[in-house]
């Protein structure tokens, strides 16, 4: 016990000395990385002064798998979004595994450039620790664990991570991808997708297709207002995005349309705004955060959940189902599945539970809109 404490404490001081570049070369699940962390000399220069960083190292085996992938090839010949993805693994602050808990963290990385981003003080990435297990949630909730914890170098430490992250992608993208083309659909018929799309430190609250489905006879004929009134509602445009760390029980917030939501916390986790039930929390996107609820919130109808309630209510009264989900006309479809489907009703709150993406997806939606793009 002793001598493990003071053979570490030995290790720690020596290699502490170490800078980042001569640390990543010498482990030898981290030289590739070293070597594409080269091909940026100005991302060196800024690695090389950062202090108090912790940095996101995919291993070897993880960027050869994106590096062999069509996204990865498609990847490697933008050197632009390249330095974004890597500027995206590194954090702004020292957070060694053990400070890594099992409430979910929003932590800000060096991803400032607005070409990729959107989000005040730089694009955040999710950690969550189950157990033993420290993960990172990025892009269309991609997931990452760390394979080696606490390498220090001289600016702070480093984690070796077994998958690259997933920049967070567009909310366009992100809500194909993730099976909400309802959603999409009526952004783009009320014309305000690409704005959406484009704000920063956004929070939406974005429901799933069932829940359109679910009023269709309220959406068949209702006029352009209307549904912008409606849409406008679950869209709040602040100073910082609302990840689920920042709601608590009770929390009112104003959202675009002029009028507010109120949170508020049920059994077992469970949170809901207004009468609809948060189905799958923090799907990190550029401008900031989605969250799928299960049902369609209505302005003039802003009641809370039923007391212990399991599921969502729904907040127009006498509508009926459609058969077909309303506005997915023309909207794109995936290429690929999301595992379990970021949209699926059935999901909860918790964030160890919640649907991920599975290997095949993630290989395609590494980088997010780069892959999408090259999908097409
Ligand atoms: C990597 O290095 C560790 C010690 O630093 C060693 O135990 C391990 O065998 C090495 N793995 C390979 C594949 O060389
Ligand atoms: C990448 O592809 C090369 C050549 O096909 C292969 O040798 C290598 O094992 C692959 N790497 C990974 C991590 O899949
Ligand atoms: C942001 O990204 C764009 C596109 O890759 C690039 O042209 C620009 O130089 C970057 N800005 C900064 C400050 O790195
Ligand atoms: C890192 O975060 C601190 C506050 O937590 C902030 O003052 C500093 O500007 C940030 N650094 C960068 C490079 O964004
Ligand atoms: C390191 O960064 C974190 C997060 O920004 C900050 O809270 C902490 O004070 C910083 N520590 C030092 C020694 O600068
Ligand atoms: C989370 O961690 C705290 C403190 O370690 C512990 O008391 C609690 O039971 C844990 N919760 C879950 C859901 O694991
Ligand atoms: C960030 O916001 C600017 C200004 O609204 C916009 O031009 C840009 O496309 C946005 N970037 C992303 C990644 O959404
Ligand atoms: C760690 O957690 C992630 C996300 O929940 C999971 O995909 C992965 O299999 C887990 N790894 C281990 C070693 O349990
Ligand atoms: C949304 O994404 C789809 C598929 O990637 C694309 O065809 C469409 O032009 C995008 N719309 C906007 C407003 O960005
Ligand atoms: C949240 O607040 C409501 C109303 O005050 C209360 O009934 C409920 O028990 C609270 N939820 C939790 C988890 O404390
Ligand atoms: C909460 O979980 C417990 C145990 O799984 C279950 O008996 C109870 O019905 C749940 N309550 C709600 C409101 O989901
Ligand atoms: C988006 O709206 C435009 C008209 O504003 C329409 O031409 C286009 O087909 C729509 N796209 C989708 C995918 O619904």
């Amino acid at each position: 016990m002793l001598f493990q404490y003071l053979s570490s404490a030995v290790l720690l001081s020596v290699a502490s000395a170490q800078s980042l570049t001569q640390v990543l070369s010498g482990n030898n699940q981290t030289s590739q990385l070293a070597g594409l962390v080269g091909g940026f000399p100005n991302l060196v220069t800024q690695l090389g002064s950062a202090r108090n960083i912790t940095l996101l190292a995919p291993s070897n085996n993880a960027l050869g798998t994106l590096l062999n992938s069509t996204a990865g090839k498609a990847l490697a010949a933008n050197s632009g979004a390249v330095q974004a993805l890597l500027q995206y693994h590194v954090l702004n602050g020292t957070y060694r595994a053990d400070a890594v808990t099992n409430t979910s963290a929003f932590i800000p990385t060096a991803l400032t450039n607005t070409t990729y981003a959107n989000v005040t003080g730089g694009q955040r990435i999710e950690a969550l620790r189950a157990g033993t297990n420290v993960t990172f949630f990025s892009g269309l909730l991609a997931n990452t664990s760390v394979v080696q914890a606490d390498v220090p170098f001289d600016g702070g430490v480093i984690h070796v991570i077994d998958k690259v992250l997933t920049l967070p992608a567009s909310i366009n993208d992100t809500l194909i991808a993730a099976r909400l083309s309802s959603l999409a659909g009526a952004l783009n018929a009320t014309n305000l997708l690409g704005t959406v799309s484009g704000l920063q430190d956004v929070t939406i609250f974005a429901p799933n297709n069932a829940a359109f489905r679910a009023i269709g006879s309220a959406l068949a004929n209702a006029s352009v207002e209307t549904l912008t009134s409606i849409l406008t509602y679950h869209v709040i445009d602040g100073t910082t995005p609302l990840y689920s760390s920042s709601l608590t029980n009770g929390t009112s917030v104003a959202t675009v349309n002029g009028a507010s939501l109120t949170v508020t916390f049920g059994a077992n986790n469970t949170v809901f705004v207004n009468g609809a039930k948060v189905v799958t929390p923090n799907v990190l996107v550029a401008g900031g955060v989605v969250h799928v609820i299960d049902a369609v919130l209505n302005p003039s109808a802003t009641a809370g959940p039923t007391p212990s309630a399991t599921a969502g209510t729904g907040a127009f009264s006498g509508a009926s189902s459609a058969t077909n989900e309303p506005f997915t006309s023309g909207v794109a479809v995936p290429t690929t599945t999301v595992g379990g489907g970021a949209g699926a009703a059935s999901s909860t709150s918790s964030r160890a539970n919640a649907p991920m993406m599975t290997g095949a997806v993630g290989a395609a939606a590494l980088f997010g809109a780069a892959a999408f793009a090259a999908n097409m």
